[in-house]
């Protein structure tokens, strides 16, 4: 299996593969700290500065959210979800930590370009 990573774009010179990585890069969002025993929202988007297309035969049709080794969750898309347009995947999960610390991590997968993964967000649990 092989997994495309995340390179900053700035240092990327060609217009085509600044938007090839881009908009298949899952961005994490979420805040530096969390609480035990509370509920913590991330959100994961698909794309930064760029949109995916949404057709039958190529969109993103997965987003999965990590903690280190473990899935914690998964969101599934179908084509269409996103008006056949290009656009940005985008999705909110709450998850609850029990551990001292989260190592965040989002997975996208695209139906013609394969799997990507951006960097690894550590979360101090207090
Ligand atoms: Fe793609």
């Amino acid at each position: 299996m092989k997994v495309n990573r995340y390179v900053d774009i700035s240092t990327v010179e060609k217009e085509a593969k600044k938007d090839y990585i881009d908009r298949h890069s899952p961005f994490l969002y979420c805040a530096d700290t969390a609480t035990k025993g509370e509920k913590f929202k991330v959100t994961v988007k698909v794309g930064n500065e760029y949109s995916h297309p949404d057709d039958f035969d190529h969109y993103i049709s997965y987003v999965q959210l990590w903690d280190g080794e473990t899935l914690l969750a998964q969101s599934n898309y179908e084509p269409g979800t996103l008006g056949n347009m290009p656009n940005q995947v985008e999705v909110d999960f709450y998850i609850v930590p029990t551990k001292s610390k989260l190592k965040l991590a989002a997975t996208a997968y695209c139906t013609k370009h394969g799997l990507w993964a951006n960097e690894i967000k550590e979360v101090k649990v207090s």
